[in-house]
């Protein structure tokens, strides 16, 4: 007997990893796919991971280890201008653990999520699987991805809007939000009295722009669950160690939530990522001025190849016009793949209003980045209408 629950039936499957899947498969493809870093995580990390590997057999306490937690509280203080004590912080599997679980904790059934659109495409099918419904706030390219307050206060429902979704740094577009816009999103919300998710996955990897955390606002810590990853900045995807801070009754819920689903994040992630935050800054300092010096070259050949692309200011995405090619951007990826054997992601993956753009990852070696785009320029040159 098979029987698949219709919830799970109607979850999109990803192209992405059918597509990373083709690439790997197939040793002659460059592929600009992956949404992890390339980089090794710091040697630190490394000896940390091998000195608690005879320490670690145990399961921790369920909101995250104490030690972690007093890491975090520090670490929020000083990089994020958010102030926090143990109750408002979760320590789960990655921050996807996280967002699920806040999801899970606040959506009743077909309650709304406003949700940028193009945005991380783990988003949509988190709010469906709990039979919230996302509500798509649209982003325009001519507006650098920004989101636009206007457009943002009209998709509220007061009856049925719970919570407004944000990303900044963004994957895909790499737009990071300034002061004065997130300010305008944080009146809206106290105005409507709506949570803010706020994912920061990428907050250390950002160019020319800070990274500002709407939960340091004036009163937005009663409004504000931030989600945060050991994956993105440390180079810990494998880890899978991320938290949320948020107000207590909702870490509360999510803490009883999380018992009932992976009960704790892995403790020896949790011993090394205590760790991790003390580790000097030089470290991750280096990996962003990486990814700063193939920012540059890849943003530059892809408007010289006529791929326009809005200069991101944080991290390792960029977002491209494919429109004067075709309107249907998984077609592009898949002959992309086949005939020029390079991998990007359909802009679709990101929402309908992707469609129409690709998805390039720099977090891949700039001679790699180099050899494919000079792959893409010929397959643009030949298919252009
Ligand atoms: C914007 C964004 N948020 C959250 C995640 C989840 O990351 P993790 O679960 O590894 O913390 C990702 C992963 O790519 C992401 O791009």
């Amino acid at each position: 007997m098979v029987h698949i629950a219709e919830r799970e039936v109607q979850l999109p499957d990803a192209v992405i990893s059918k597509l990373i899947k083709l690439a790997a498969e197939d040793k002659s493809v460059v592929s600009l796919g992956p949404g992890e870093p390339d980089m090794s995580a710091p040697q630190p990390i490394v000896e940390f991971t091998k000195q608690f590997a005879d320490k670690c057999n145990h399961y921790s306490a369920p909101g995250g280890r104490k030690e972690l937690k007093e890491a975090i509280i520090k670490k929020l203080k000083k990089e994020n201008k958010i102030t926090a004590h143990p109750d408002n912080i979760i320590v789960t599997c990655g921050s996807q653990e996280a967002l699920l679980l806040a999801t899970a904790c606040t959506c009743d059934v077909a309650e709304q999520v406003i949700i940028p659109n193009p945005s991380f495409l783990g988003y949509l099918p988190m709010f469906e699987l709990f039979d919230a419904f996302p509500v798509p706030l649209q982003l325009h390219e001519s507006n650098d991805w920004n989101i636009d307050p206007d457009d943002l206060r009209k998709l509220i429902d007061p009856k049925k809007t719970k919570a407004i979704m944000i990303n900044t740094p963004s994957n895909p577009t790499g737009n990071v939000l300034s002061k004065k816009l997130l300010e305008e999103i944080a009146t809206i919300a106290r105005d409507f009295n709506l949570y803010i998710f706020s994912d920061e996955a990428y907050e250390r990897i950002v160019y020319n722009k800070p990274h500002i955390s709407i939960g340091s606002l004036n009163g937005m810590e009663k409004y504000t669950v931030s989600f945060y990853t050991f994956s993105k900045s440390y180079a810990m995807c494998g880890y899978r160690v991320g938290y949320a801070v948020g107000p207590k009754l909702l870490i509360d819920a999510m803490t009883k939530t999380h018992i009932y689903t992976t009960l704790c994040a892995p403790t020896l992630s949790q011993m090394v990522a205590a760790k991790a935050l003390t580790i000097d800054d030089k470290y991750i300092e280096s990996m962003r001025r990486e990814y700063d010096k193939r920012r540059k070259v890849i943003v530059k050949r892809l408007n010289d190849i006529g791929l326009a692309t809005v200069n991101p200011h944080g991290a390792f995405y960029t977002f491209s016009n494919i429109k004067h090619i075709t309107d249907d951007s998984f077609k592009f990826a898949f002959h992309l793949l086949q005939e020029a054997k390079v991998a990007v992601v359909p802009g679709k993956e990101f929402g309908s209003y992707g469609e129409g753009y690709i998805r390039c990852s720099y977090a891949t070696a700039l001679p790699k980045i180099e050899t494919a785009l000079e792959r893409m320029e010929k397959f643009v040159k030949k298919y252009k209408k």
